[in-house]
């Protein structure tokens, strides 16, 4: 048996010869096997901070920003500001979204809330047609579907409230990105010709994105956006002022005018941020703390945890036809509770506490059978006891002192309601169709809502925006969240199971293929590259598997395993994007590691 190859005689042999002649520490290399890695995939290593963005650009203005010293909040406003120029199908001015920020030295984690509001004028029927059905073009694609934008506000209270460096500063990197362009994308010039039809319908976007035969800007021509530059400066020199009650105020409100929107300069005025306590869980250990309502997000991520941690899906394995089973039952039962329970707390009494409870979680781990999949028409959104779209970007950050950042903040669909305020070069958002337009009909996610998520005016829509942190004893080891409508919840649910469970690198967690299920449809989506077999036993268990070549969510995460020593890791699903670390570990340290 103990036959060696020729190959394998030379090689200890050259090995043998090696340790006679070479120093200590390049014989531990030596002994090193080639390939021991754990994971096919790897995460960029640094230690003094890390940022990670669906554009390289951004993730780049982001990551200088910390080497100059700002904190993980100046970054993260200036990747917030910058996205609005290079990544305009989802980074935004005219948006809306939802920020935590972890600060390191207080042991303290706060919510920012700068969703979009309703304006004054919006009325609960707005949408409905004579015959009573939901008007998508008017609910998605009209001036009606824009809500009262929160970015510009929501980057202002977190600088002011969290940051360290100046406004101005943090624009500048924007403004000249707007005013000095930048070279497009494949992916952007691809996404503008998939959606030419649509998008070339308004002027002023057609004017910025397209030539004039209609056909989108092609890659590496620089894009120049000088009505953006314009608003940004206009943002820079007078704060969110400008925007909010100013010249900007000015022709979002004249936009409105043309196209019969609802905005007033009443409703730019009365905007607010708002500061929220986050919803908090613990999973096998873990501290999980996410988004409170009005995203759903935070809640459910909790609620499914709660359910899968009385399972061992450690010892299911990862992506297992028995773990991803169980996935799929949480995912069914915490859509189901979405469609009833969640809405705009500031308008509706959320049952919070009892959704995220370890009780409810037990209950509803206690309904699933492990052999069998539950029909959705089985599953009813739960009581809870008296006593108590598909385009959006995330960006994750961290310092070299550990302050954390995780964004989620979009327009809803690709390029929002495809309208560009005129004269002032940013889209606005159709974040109105997020709201149940008719209450037990399903949105453009095919996401049910209900009363809870009706329309009213000052109401925030419902979201499935979910920016999460992970913590073990009080240190961020996960900073994650995604894009992707409703299939964002999901996907950051793997993520944390991925590095929970499987103790994944965050790499390997972001990569691995995923799957979907919403209570409605009843249909579980499965990413392409997972296991013909594992697809066959979920089938076999009674699950309807839809195999599509769409992939689910956009996964940016930052891990850490303390200070100094920092992961990242950009979903290879988007193309543009990129980890960037400050002070980076090169390979070979890895490597020895
Ligand atoms: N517009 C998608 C979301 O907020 O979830």
């Amino acid at each position: 048996m103990n036959q060696l190859s020729q190959l394998q005689k030379l090689t200890i042999a050259v090995i043998s010869l090696l340790m006679i002649v070479l120093p200590a520490h390049a014989q531990d290399a030596v002994l090193t096997p080639i390939v021991r890695y754990e994971g096919i995939h790897h995460p960029v290593l640094s230690r003094a901070g890390m940022v990670v963005t669906q554009n390289a650009i951004a993730s780049q203005v982001g990551a200088d920003i910390l080497a100059r010293g700002g904190n993980a909040v100046d970054a993260a406003v200036a990747i917030g500001f910058t996205l609005a120029v290079t990544r305009p199908r989802a980074g935004n001015l005219g948006g809306g979204g939802f920020m935590l920020v972890h600060l390191a030295g207080e042991g303290k984690t706060i919510a920012i809330d700068y969703r979009e509001m309703a304006p004054a004028a919006a009325t609960r029927d707005m949408f409905l047609d004579a015959a009573d059905d939901v008007d998508n073009t008017k609910a998605r694609f009209s001036h009606l579907s824009a809500g009262v934008p929160g970015t510009v506000a929501g980057m202002h209270y977190a600088l002011t409230h969290y940051g360290t460096m100046s406004w101005a500063e943090i624009i500048q990197p924007a403004i000249e990105l707007a005013e000095s362009g930048f070279p497009i994308s494949y992916d952007l010039s691809g996404r503008l010709d998939a959606y030419s039809k649509w998008l070339t319908r308004n002027d002023a976007l057609r004017a910025v994105f397209y030539l004039a035969d209609l056909t989108p800007r092609p890659a590496g021509e620089l894009l120049l956006q000088p009505d953006l530059a314009w608003t940004l400066k206009q943002i820079s020199a007078y704060g969110p002022d400008a925007f909010y009650r100013g010249a900007i105020a000015d022709k979002i409100v004249a936009e409105m005018e043309t196209g019969y929107g609802l905005i007033t300069k009443a409703d730019l005025a009365a905007y607010k941020v708002t500061e929220r306590e986050p919803v908090r869980g613990t999973y096998r250990g873990h501290e999980v703390i996410a988004m409170p309502p009005p995203s759903s997000g935070g809640i459910h991520i909790i609620q499914m945890l709660n359910i899968l941690e009385t399972y061992d899906l450690a010892a299911l394995g990862q992506n297992s036809a028995a773990s991803l089973h169980l996935m799929t039952e949480a995912m069914r039962r915490a859509f189901a509770d979405r469609s009833q329970h969640l809405g705009d707390p500031d308008h509706y009494t959320v049952p919070v506490d009892w959704l995220i409870s370890k009780e409810y979680g037990q209950a509803l781990a206690s309904e699933i059978d492990p052999t069998h999949a539950t029909p959705s028409s089985d599953v009813s959104p739960g009581a809870p006891a008296p006593y108590e779209s598909p385009d959006t970007t995330h960006f994750s950050v961290i310092d070299r002192d550990g302050n954390a950042v995780a964004n989620t903040y979009t327009i809803n669909f690709s390029f929002g309601s495809g309208i560009m305020v005129s004269g002032a070069g940013f889209l606005l958002n159709n974040e109105m169709d997020d709201f149940s337009a008719k209450p037990g009909t399903a949105n453009a996610f095919g996401l049910l809502g209900g009363e809870a998520n009706a329309i009213e005016p000052t109401k925030r829509p419902l979201s499935s925006m979910t920016p999460t942190l992970v913590l073990k004893d009080g240190q961020p080891i996960l900073v994650t969240g995604s894009p992707g409508g409703s299939r964002i919840i999901t996907a950051v649910l793997q993520a944390i199971v991925n590095a929970v469970d499987f103790n994944l690198n965050v790499a390997e967690g972001v990569h691995r293929p995923r799957i979907h299920h919403q209570w409605y449809p009843d249909t579980l989506l499965v990413e392409p590259g997972m296991s013909v077999d594992t697809v066959g036993v979920l089938k076999a268990l009674g699950h309807e598997i839809a195999q599509t070549s769409r992939t689910s969510g956009s996964v940016q995460s930052v891990g850490s395993s303390g200070p100094g020593s920092f992961y990242g890791a950009a979903d290879p699903r988007s193309p543009d994007g990129l980890a960037i670390g400050v002070d980076v570990i090169e390979a070979s340290a890895f490597m020895a590691e």
